[in-house]
């Protein structure tokens, strides 16, 4: 299947009591599959709120977001567009296998278990499988929620500033696992970062500035 992941001319801006902020305005910007797409910016630039409405977690003012074969973006199945959230969203209850488990669970692969451990693996976290997010470092907590997008494949891959908490060397391994295992297999790409190494392991780098496209 082939298809692009697309935001056509977004607007977006919040209120902030008497403040209106314009976090977009007028941002178009497109992910191919296979691709690495790097999203630049300064912080308040709008990545986040850009990715959000990507994801159909935020509603443009204005503009569109067109998500291959889903209609409602907001409806896209993991399997289409997985996220790594700024914040992780791991589940505290549930162990890092579980947790990473769970999209494969609902996407019905045959082993949600396996497939969880054997994504864990290859972020290099297979001896932490069964500990509680509350029982890791932050670095391990941001990758279980690498593993958690990757575990099934996806069309698509939204990642805000997933190297954030992670060394150099574990930033690269990261980035290097999305090129040549992912993006190698299809997977288009996309994230916000500030971070030299996603930059260099990206195919293309689209900034952001005060809520526009620079450049
Ligand atoms: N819910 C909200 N209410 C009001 N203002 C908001 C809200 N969310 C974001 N903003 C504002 O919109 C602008 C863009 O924010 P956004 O989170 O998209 O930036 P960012 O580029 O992701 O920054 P960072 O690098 O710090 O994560 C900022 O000025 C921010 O303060
Ligand atoms: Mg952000």
């Amino acid at each position: 299947m082939t298809g692009t992941l697309r935001a056509i001319d977004l607007h977006k801006s919040y209120r902030r009591g008497r403040e209106q902020v314009h976090a977009l305005r007028g941002v178009s910007i497109d992910v191919q599959p296979g691709e690495v797409v790097a999203l630049l910016g300064r912080s308040g630039s709008g990545k986040t709120t850009l990715l959000n409405c990507l994801l159909g977690w935020e509603r443009p003012d204005r503009g569109a977001v067109e998500v291959p074969g889903t209609a409602v973006p907001a409806e896209a199945p993991w399997s289409t567009v997985a996220v790594v959230p700024q914040r992780f969203g791991l589940l505290d209850e549930l162990t890092l296998a579980d947790n990473v488990a769970l999209p494969a669970r609902l996407a019905g692969l045959p082993d949600p278990r396996a497939a969880a451990i054997e994504t864990l693996e290859v972020l290099r976290l297979g001896h932490l499988v069964d500990r509680t997010p509350d029982e890791v470092s932050l670095g391990e907590q941001q990758r279980t929620a690498i593993a958690r997008a990757l575990v099934v494949g996806p069309r698509f891959l939204v990642a805000d500033e997933p190297t954030g908490r992670l060394d150099e060397d574990l930033s690269i391994h990261v980035l290097t696992t999305l090129r040549e295992v992912y993006a190698a297999a299809g997977t288009g790409v996309l994230i916000a970062s500030h971070d030299p190494v996603v930059v260099a392991a990206s195919d293309r780098v689209v900034r952001l500035g005060d809520g526009l496209v620079e450049g």
